[in-house]
Parts: C-alpha cells; sequence; structure tokens
C-alpha cells in the first residue's frame, strides 16, 4: 500500500557530509537513490518539497531541483503539476529473505467469497458507539501524570474491574494483585511461558490437534513440547501424566478446535494431576462467553487457583484489533511474568486500558455480549440446518460454545482435496490437519479425522447457507 501523506510534507531523514570529498549536490543524489533501492522510500510515495529538503540540509534549492532532476532522468522519479515529485512505478524492495526454518506467518487464502476463517468474531457488530463513548470518558478523566509509562502489571483501574468481571462472569476467584494486562493472549502466553521455563518447568503438555503455534511459542520460551490426544472429553490425563510434562496448555471451555468441554471428571483428575507433579495448568478461556445451551462452564482457574493461570483477551468478545488480554496467576509466578513483560515492553496502550475498565463497569460490555450471543446462536443454528440439509454423511460438533464449529467428513472423502476445490469455488476454510501440533517426542499419534473447522462468526445466514451449499457440492463431487 502506498503512504500519502497527504496534506503534509513528508520528512526523510538524509545527510550530507560537507568535509567529504563528494560535491553535495551527488550526496544528495546519492542517498536519495539510495533510499530508494532499500525501499525506504516505496514506488508512489511523495518526495519532499525541494525548497523543505533543501532547508532541512542546509544546502541551496537550486541543488536539489538539479538532484532531482537528475534523479527524473534516470528513472528514478517521476513528476505531476499538484502532486510533486514522487518515487516512479515498479521500483522494488530487496525480497524478504525468511530463513528456512523458520515459522512463517499463515499466507492468507486466495479467496474473497465467503470465509469461514476460524476465530473472527462479528466485526461489523463492534460497539462502535460505546467504545467512542468510553474513549472520551477515559481521555476525559485521564490525570496527566498517567500519560507516562504505566505500572508493569497494568492500570489498576483495570486490573481490579478484570478480576471482578472473571468472578462474576467466569465463575473464578482472580484478585488484582494476581491480574497483569497484556497485549492479548498470545502475548500473555509467551510471558507465562518464559516465566514458567524461568521456575524450572522443562515440559509442557499442549491438547492435539490443537491451536497452531503455540507449540513453536512454547519452544522459544525455552520448554519441550508433548503433544497430549483429546477425546470429547476434553484432554486424556493419563497421557498428559506418561508425557512426563508438568505443565499444560488447555481450552477447557470449548476445546480449540474440536470444541469438547472439558468434562467435570477430567477438571478433576487435571487438579490432582497438578497437585501430584507440582505442576501448572495454563487456561486459555478464549471464547466461553458464548454457551448456548446452559450457562457457560466455569473458568478452571476457580476450581484451583494455585494450579491455574488463567488467559483471556476481548479478541473473541470486542475485536482482535483491540489488542487487549489479562493474565489471572497464583502469587509465585506473578514476578516472573512481570520480569518477561518488563523485558519486551513498556505494556498495553493506557487509553485503551482506561476504556476497556469503563466499558465493563458500565454494564455496556455485557449489553454488547447479550447481542451478539443471540446473533451467534442465530448463526449456529443456520449452519446446523444447512449442514443437514446438504452434506449427507457428515457431522458437526464443538457446538455448544463460541464462534466455530467441527464439520467432519463423510467417510472416504479427503480432507485436502475438500478445502483445495472449495478455495477455488470461493470458499476459504481449513482442514483440521491444519492444527496438528509439533511434539518433541516420539509418543505415536492416531491420524486425525478428515474434518473442517467452520468459522461462522463474521458471516451473515445467508453467507451461511450459500457456503455450506457450496462445501456440500464439492464434498460429493469426484475427486478431479
Ligand atoms: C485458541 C485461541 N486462544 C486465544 C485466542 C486469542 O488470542 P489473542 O488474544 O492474542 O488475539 C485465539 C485467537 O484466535 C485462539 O485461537
Amino acid at each position: 500500500m502506498t503512504v500519502d501523506f497527504s496534506g503534509v510534507v513528508p520528512e526523510l531523514a538524509l545527510a550530507v557530509d560537507r568535509s567529504a570529498d563528494l560535491p553535495l549536490g551527488q550526496q544528495v543524489q546519492e542517498a536519495l537513490r539510495t533510499a530508494i533501492r532499500a525501499g525506504r522510500l516505496r514506488s508512489g510515495e511523495r518526495l519532499p518539497s525541494t525548497r523543505q529538503l533543501a532547508d532541512q540540509l542546509g544546502v541551496s534549492r537550486g541543488l536539489v531541483v538539479s538532484a532531482y532532476e537528475q534523479l527524473f532522468a534516470e528513472g528514478y522519479v517521476v513528476s505531476a503539476v499538484g502532486s510533486g515529485t514522487r518515487v516512479a512505478d515498479g521500483l522494488g524492495v530487496a525480497a524478504d529473505s525468511t530463513a528456512s526454518g523458520a515459522v512463517r506467518p499463515p499466507v492468507p487464502a486466495p479467496v474473497t467469497g465467503i470465509d469461514f476463517g476460524y476465530g473472527v468474531p462479528d466485526l461489523r457488530a463492534f460497539p462502535t458507539r460505546d467504545w467512542l463513548w468510553a474513549l472520551g470518558d477515559a481521555m476525559r478523566a485521564l490525570p496527566t501524570a498517567d500519560l507516562g509509562d504505566g505500572t508493569t502489571e497494568g492500570d489498576d483501574h483495570l486490573r481490579a474491574v478484570l478480576a471482578g468481571y472473571h468472578r462474576r462472569v467466569r465463575a473464578g476467584c482472580a484478585e488484582p494483585a494476581g491480574t497483569i494486562v497484556v497485549g492479548g493472549f498470545r502475548q500473555g502466553l509467551t510471558f507465562v511461558l518464559g516465566a514458567l521455563a524461568a521456575r524450572g518447568i522443562e515440559r509442557i503438555g499442549l491438547e492435539d490437534p490443537g491451536p497452531r503455534d503455540h507449540d513453536h511459542i512454547a519452544r522459544r520460551a525455552g520448554l519441550r513440547v508433548s503433544a497430549v490426544p483429546i477425546d470429547p472429553e476434553g484432554v486424556l490425563v493419563d497421557d498428559l501424566r506418561a508425557s512426563g510434562a508438568r505443565a499444560v496448555l488447555l481450552t477447557p471451555a470449548h476445546q480449540c478446535p474440536t470444541g469438547a468441554v472439558l468434562s467435570p471428571a477430567r477438571r478433576h483428575e487435571l487438579v490432582e494431576w497438578a497437585h501430584q507433579v507440582d505442576g501448572v495448568i495454563v487456561e486459555d478461556d478464549y471464547d466461553a462467553e458464548f454457551r448456548y445451551d446452559r450457562q457457560p462452564v466455569g473458568s478452571l482457574q476457580g476450581l484451583a487457583p494455585d494450579r491455574v493461570v488463567a488467559l483471556g483477551s476481548v479478541s473473541k468478545t470486542l475485536a482482535p484489533a483491540l489488542r487487549v488480554g489479562w493474565v489471572f496467576t497464583p502469587p509465585r509466578f506473578r514476578d516472573g511474568i512481570l520480569t518477561e513483560k518488563f523485558l519486551s515492553c513498556r505494556g498495553v496502550p493506557q487509553l485503551d486500558q482506561a476504556a476497556l475498565a469503563r466499558l465493563i463497569e458500565t454494564g455496556r460490555f455485557d449489553r454488547h455480549l447479550r447481542r451478539v450471543r443471540d446473533s451467534y446462536r442465530q448463526r449456529r443454528d443456520t449452519l446446523v440446518t444447512a449442514v443437514d440439509e446438504h452434506l449427507a454423511g457428515a457431522s458437526i460438533t464443538g457446538l455448544d460454545a463460541g464462534h466455530h464449529a467441527l464439520l467432519q467428513l463423510p467417510p472416504g472423502v479427503d480432507e485436502e482435496r475438500v478445502v483445495a476445490q472449495a478455495a477455488a469455488a470461493g470458499i476459504a476454510v481449513r482442514g483440521l490437519g491444519d492444527y496438528r501440533v509439533t511434539a518433541d517426542d516420539e509418543a505415536p499419534r492416531d491420524p486425525l479425522p478428515a474434518a473442517l473447522l467452520i468459522g461462522f462468526g463474521n458471516l451473515t445466514t445467508r453467507q451461511i447457507r450459500e457456503g455450506i451449499g457450496v462445501l456440500g457440492e464439492v464434498v460429493a463431487a469426484r475427486p478431479s
């Protein structure tokens, strides 16, 4: 995307050296060529006016005019009346050289039709007016002193509000003192795992299948990874015990990606395991607010606050773009997590923290949740009906909570073929195979069933019907 800087004169960091042998005019030309070649100035971007650059460098305007003319002659820049001098089209930046073996960010699916992508809430339902109000209110009340760096823990008021929210809505027993504000779940996870490694935890069990990248995040924190199988009741605690791990990362309210809810018996087994091995359960409480058939299942943290570090964020309830999350930790991990955070960043934007506190404490957040919960329920029901109509032999599970479900393909249908042909037909969807975690031990693993993850939070009921209709045709089609 071209950056236009319309209406302002762009600044450009260039320097000339008066003691050098090279004449000043040539220095200016060369500095501009280098900036363009290196991608500091990109195609379509505007150069400063000749007067501004001359003032900045302390040289005559005529000298800069000649340098621009020279670059024009060489094809580096173009100029048009009214829009100044710009970098010419097609002048590339050196390609990004991602080291082999490095984790690449996921490539966005090349489709623009219907996107069943996992994990996106209804972005059109974002409570813009309430958020603007909360930001304005927070800004008006913000003491000037709070414009400096905040504390590493995060805004005191938000921490108290979050702990209260967790007790009230998630049946937890968080306390403000053990609450740390972070820039979303993933950032919090990085800090928590770093702190666990620093306290001597060597291995972590991850649910398999499980969310992409958590295996890599764990390794970067210095942990080894065991893949622990799950069944419809959640993680298999005997396998976790056999792995030798002393930490486990779980999505108890709605297993990601299968949607299984951790059963009461498993919850107790897990807590018992944690006590036996002096272990810790890291709870990813990511979409628990959306439970349709009954009251949300309480946070595991409420059952064993001394053994559970719970994390949450507003990425599923409001919007991922806000990047606000939290960690509720037992006292013994608190300093370690704070150290990780202190060494990585100066914190979460203060104004957003204050605004979120206002949104929650005035009831606007709850009101938003009630509204979107109803519309997610409708979408979920539409999904179930559409699957019934268009996908004979398929079954859909994980519907109790959240805004995604798992579509098990009929026997004999190849997952990769369906994903590829769906993409060609304008439907973006991911297969369960994308959620196989990589492990550091050799434990044999059963193959995963052929299944698709169906995110329905950010789609209209019409899109869900249409998309499932197309998927039905793709599934029924013969392999090409
Ligand atoms: C399993 C799981 N947990 C948590 C999150 C939220 O992460 P963050 O708060 O960093 O957006 C996601 C996001 O997609 C997720 O898939």
